[in-house]
């Protein structure tokens, strides 16, 4: 099993706030990221797709394919966006990075142009790093739900 990764970055805005929290609790549970009018990060995707060695291509997954896949479904609909309002996968979603790469992963999940998603890492910041195996980390090598032929 080989893994290969394609990065890519964007821009965009977010607020981080929970109703059902006070807005005491909220400015103290996130900070900045709860700012009234939001505010932004340069965020950094990093896709990791898993399979074998194609014989015909030498490749595990053609990475410019990957590239188009992870720019019409991901980095064009976010790049320059505010995530509380601009995105329909992330509707209704409080867009801390854990949220939001979950539901990256569910953008790529089924278009990934060989081998499977093994991960989804986004990087909020430069320190600040959540990475995604999919259901109950199913992307990890002998983890739960992963079939057995893989
Ligand atoms: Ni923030």
């Amino acid at each position: 099993m080989l893994y290969i990764t394609r990065r890519d970055t964007f821009a965009a805005s977010h607020r981080l706030h929970n109703p059902a929290l006070s807005d005491e609790e909220n400015a103290r549970l996130y900070g900045k990221c709860n700012w009234t009018n939001g505010h932004g990060h340069n965020y950094v995707l990093e896709v990791t797709v898993a399979g074998e060695v194609s014989p015909r291509t030498g490749m595990v997954c053609n990475l410019a394919t990957l590239k188009q896949v992870m720019r019409e479904r991901v980095v064009d609909k976010v790049d320059h966006r505010h995530l509380n309002f601009d995105v329909e996968f992330l509707c209704g979603i409080n867009p801390t990075s854990e949220n939001v790469a979950v539901a990256i992963w569910r953008e790529l999940e089924l278009h990934i142009p060989q081998g499977r998603l093994f991960r989804v890492r986004l990087f909020e910041t430069e320190n600040n790093v959540v990475d995604y195996y999919g259901p109950a980390g199913c992307g990890i090598p002998g983890g739960p739900g992963q079939s057995q032929d893989l």
